[in-house]
């Protein structure tokens, strides 16, 4: 064990990196996007993004990390790179603003527990009142930030990796019992339909951005949060093998969260879908519903369970946004992690409350903040951050951290690092994908994409 703290073996890395990479982005993203994507068209974009694209992202972001083992803006330092370290700050910034209106929705679902507890399965028709509420909906959040900054203050090996051990399995069970309910509803299959068979019509620009974006988000990646985890993982761990299981859990769990919601959208709407593209609130919306459906003390009993395991969920990656910023500030400034974690929890909360009350309660931040150029339609705050850090900084973030590995750390550098604890890497096909999808297709499309999105998104510019 280094003087940092190491995760104590193979799985215990896995599980904290699977454990960031699961979250609200699966649960509460992912069904929500495909439902403003057109469904299954969206999916397979999605797809592809994730293993062609981000997968090499993840790769290189682990062996950054565990080459150095440094934060993210440290490791560029040590690399004997400096001139780098903006990347690594880049991705400081964007984990702030994602942690601030992350903890938003996470506050969100917290409550939920209780209203699951009293058995209001109601809530669904009143979660916009609920969302209003901020005094209510904010103490929840409060009370969030507070056990994130709790479990970053004891430590990555401690707390983070207890907390992934057990209740990853226990949601993935969780959820495949619901899903299999959910299958059952008359109408089910109009949502399966929905969602498995594409339709490539509905493929616009749009789309694929914001595939892009919920591919980076999802995975944790383009912000060094990989970087800061891999800083605490083993010399003889597999890290190829290692980004391949995270990734394969990740995405798996999002496609089981698709299987909970659209059969029954399908049910709740007669077949029509209708409500499938109601955007953030939609899990709120869906979800109680079919806690009601069960009804009684069982509905109570899985709907309570099932939001007290989508929490400790979001917990594990609030877990690792808050690391991103706190090993650096530990590292790199010497504040003591304790101090640091309440501190700099405390500051992301207030940067947060715009996203809170930007939900119906004030009305600058719910409408009049910003006109977004995306279909010119006014913005609210939690939208506009979520659209600037995940859709457009996290592809900027992987397009760097890819470019520079490649080309200013070098390859072979790099590869070196992959090889250590993967005896049968060198002159693999994986290899040979790796290098070219790190030093050229990943920097070259992520760019692409990148310019693409700021121009459309917030210029109102249109290419393709
Ligand atoms: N991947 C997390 C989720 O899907 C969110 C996250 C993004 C965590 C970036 C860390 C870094 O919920």
């Amino acid at each position: 064990m280094s003087a940092r703290g190491n995760f104590s073996n193979k799985m215990g890395f896995i599980l904290a990196a699977a454990g960031s990479a699961v979250g609200l982005g699966n649960i509460w993203g992912f069904p929500y996007e495909v439902g403003q994507g057109g469904g299954a068209a969206f999916v397979v974009i999605y797809l592809i993004f994730c293993f062609i694209l981000c997968f090499p992202v993840m790769v290189t972001e682990i062996a950054i990390g565990r080459k150095t083992q440094k934060n993210a803006v440290g490791a560029f330092n040590d690399l004997g790179l400096k001139k780098w370290n903006f990347v690594g700050k880049l991705g400081i910034f964007s984990g702030v603003l994602i942690l601030s209106f992350y903890n938003v929705i996470a506050g969100w679902a917290f409550g939920y527990i209780f209203e699951m507890v009293a058995g209001n399965f109601a809530i669904a028709d009143q979660f916009g009142t609920y969302i209003k509420d901020v005094v209510k909906v904010g103490s929840y959040g409060l009370v969030f930030m507070g056990v994130t900054a709790y479990v970053v203050s004891k430590g990555v090996s401690g707390g983070i990796e207890k907390a992934a051990k057990l209740l990853m399995p226990t949601l993935i069970i969780m959820m495949l019992i619901v899903a299999g309910y959910a299958m059952t509803l008359p109408n089910a299959i109009d949502g399966l339909k929905f969602y498995l068979i594409p339709d490539f019509t509905k493929i616009t620009a749009s789309v694929v951005y914001n595939a892009m974006g919920q591919a980076f988000f999802s995975l944790s990646l383009g912000m060094g949060a990989l970087i800061t985890y891999g800083s605490y993982v083993n010399k003889s761990d597999n890290i190829v093998s290692s980004a391949a299981l995270i990734t394969l859990t990740d995405v798996g769990i999002a496609l089981l969260a698709g299987l909970m919601i659209f059969p029954l959208i399908g049910f709740m709407s007669g077949g029509t879908m209708e409500g499938a593209g109601r955007g953030p609130g939609l899990i709120f919306v869906t979800l109680p519903q079919i806690f009601g459906t069960i009804g009684g003390g069982l509905g109570i009993m899985t709907g309570t369970l099932f939001f007290v395991l989508l929490c400790f969920a979001a917990l594990t990656s609030t877990v690792s946004l808050l690391e991103v910023p706190i090993s650096y500030v530990v590292d790199e400034l010497k504040i003591k992690r304790t101090r640091a974690a309440w501190m700099v929890a405390l500051t992301i909360f207030v940067i947060g409350i715009p996203s809170l009350i930007g939900n119906g309660y004030s009305e600058f931040f719910s409408t009049a903040f910003t006109t977004y150029k995306d279909g010119g339609k006014d913005t609210d705050f939690l939208s506009f951050v979520s659209a600037l850090a995940n859709d457009t900084i996290l592809p900027l973030g992987g397009c760097l951290i890819a470019f520079f590995a490649a080309h200013i750390w070098k390859k072979h550098n790099l590869d070196e690092e992959l090889a250590q604890g993967a005896p049968s890497y060198k002159g693999s096909f994986v290899q040979k994908y790796l290098n070219f999808a790190i030093g050229y297709f990943a920097p070259i499309v992520l760019a692409i994409v990148f310019v693409l999105t700021v121009l459309f998104k917030f210029f109102g510019i249109q290419i393709f």
